[in-house]
């Protein structure tokens, strides 16, 4: 058995001072003092805070896009995850066009089984929705996806309102979820259209291509459809204070209405479009940041519990070769940036070490509220015994400071560069096995699918 002494165990009720004992990939016991037998391993978490392990709602590993295949694949991404305290991801398998959810979920079993070093489970992303697709939902259920995606953008994967309707109708005997890239596509390629018209084809047009209107419509049409369908939505990586009162006006409308954000919209501004030379590519993401405004409206909604979860959208190119690609015309720019590894540390340092978010909504955010909606808890989210032994030690005096040259994400740079962290992972169990710390992974692959 490992046992974990002297830590404050957090929930989102609150903390306990209590030792935990881990066994067979589960949480044995919870005791305010556990005293170790022989051949038990004990490792000391005095002065640190115990959490469940925290679940990334959102990200994008070994996928391709046009003759792009994004930085990170399940071996690189899960080793950085481990890394920065987070056990369980839940990536999106995408269907091809004209093919099927069971092939698409086949090929990403393929790219993420036996290679993962933290727990994996897949949303299923449907792009070309038809009966036949219709017919294969029962089967994703039964394989273990519960939760849906459909983009409202990008040519390549976007679905018509009419197929949203019907995707959200036929989720609801199932009580799946549907989360939704919300930004209206048809506006975006006009915008795009006419920021190469005015000559403008550096980094800084991506934002104007894209403003706060263009994600704020969607959320509303998507709202509308989720109360049309009497079925719940998930918002994923909202980034305006525009979408989120399109948020707020359903929920007063009795919409059921789960709203994600992410650490680069809590963080950063579009100021970062301005820097130098081609820099501002690597913040070339959808949507992308915004105003210092929206900045403080999301954090604020954040600290309010108006937000439920913060996922990273962790979708990495590297800026030589692949960014580069757009240097000419920023539509060619991919899509997509990292942040796999430094979510808990950038969240945490920025809004619990501020005194903006308490460490328990903290684990709300990214533990609990997870779990909760894509149907993990309570085997996952929660300290409980019987809960699987997915554990992150937070030490919440270590500092580092972020970089690149340090990563463990396999793309070449970190869109929080320089950023000082205080609050770390000390170490990180996941199944009962110890996958890293203090940021250095242990190499061992624990990670097992999420059969949901
Ligand atoms: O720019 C982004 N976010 N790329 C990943 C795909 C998506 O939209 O979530
Ligand atoms: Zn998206
Ligand atoms: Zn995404």
């Amino acid at each position: 058995m490992i046992i974990i002494q002297n830590g404050q165990l957090v929930s989102p009720e609150g903390l306990t001072r209590a030792d935990l004992a881990l066994d067979g990939g589960r949480i044995a016991a919870i005791e305010p003092h556990i005293e170790p037998g022989e051949g038990d391993t004990v490792h000391d978490a005095a002065g640190c805070y115990v959490f469940p392990g925290f679940i990334d709602g959102h990200t994008h590993l070994d996928m391709e896009s046009g003759s792009l295949v994004t930085a990170d694949d399940f071996t690189t991404g899960t080793r950085a995850a481990v890394c920065g305290g987070t056990t369980t991801i839940v990536d999106f398998a995408t269907q091809d066009k004209g093919g099927t959810l069971n092939d698409a979920l086949d090929t990403w079993h393929k790219k993420a089984d036996g290679k993962c070093s933290c727990n994996y489970a897949f949303h299923m992303a449907i792009t070309d929705w038809n009966d036949q697709v219709k017919a294969e939902l029962p089967e994703m259920f039964r394989r273990g996806v519960t939760s849906f995606k459909a983009y409202m953008a990008y040519d390549a994967l976007k679905v018509n309102d009419a197929e949203l309707l019907e995707i959200l109708q036929s989720l609801k005997p199932f009580g799946g979820i549907l989360g939704v890239h919300c930004e209206n596509g048809l506006l975006v390629n006009e915008l795009q259209a006419r920021q190469k018209e005015l000559g403008h084809f550096g980094p800084d047009a991506h934002p104007v291509s894209r403003p706060a209107e263009v994600e704020a419509e969607a959320v509303n049409r998507l709202c509308y459809l989720g109360k049309l369908a009497g079925t719940p939505v998930h918002v994923v990586h909202l980034s305006t204070e525009l979408g989120l009162e399109e948020v707020r006006a359903a929920r007063k409308k009795g919409v059921k209405v789960y709203a994600e954000t992410c650490p680069q919209y809590l963080t950063m501004d579009e100021s970062r479009y301005k820097a130098p030379g081609f820099e501002g590519a690597k913040y070339v993401m959808s949507p992308p940041l915004r105003t210092p405004a929206d900045v403080q409206a999301l954090r604020k909604a954040v600290a309010a519990g108006e937000i439920d979860t913060i996922a990273t959208d962790h979708c990495s190119y590297n800026f030589k070769g692949q960014k580069d690609l757009g240097i000419e015309d920023f539509t060619k720019i991919p899509n997509g940036g990292p942040g796999i590894e430094h979510r808990p540390m950038v969240v945490y340092t920025s809004m619990v070490q501020s005194g903006e978010l308490a460490v328990t909504d903290f684990c709300r955010l990214l533990a609990e509220n997870p779990a909760k909606l894509f149907g993990m808890y309570p085997r996952k989210g929660v300290l409980a015994v019987g809960s699987d032994a997915d554990v992150t030690v937070w030490d919440p005096e270590a500092k580092t400071v972020i970089t690149a040259a340090r990563q463990q994400q396999n793309v070449d740079y970190t869109p929080y560069e320089g950023f000082a962290v205080t609050g770390m992972p000390k170490a990180v169990f996941v199944g009962g096995v110890l996958a890293a710390e203090y940021g250095q992974p242990t190499g061992l692959l624990a990670g097992t699918y999420v059969k949901r």
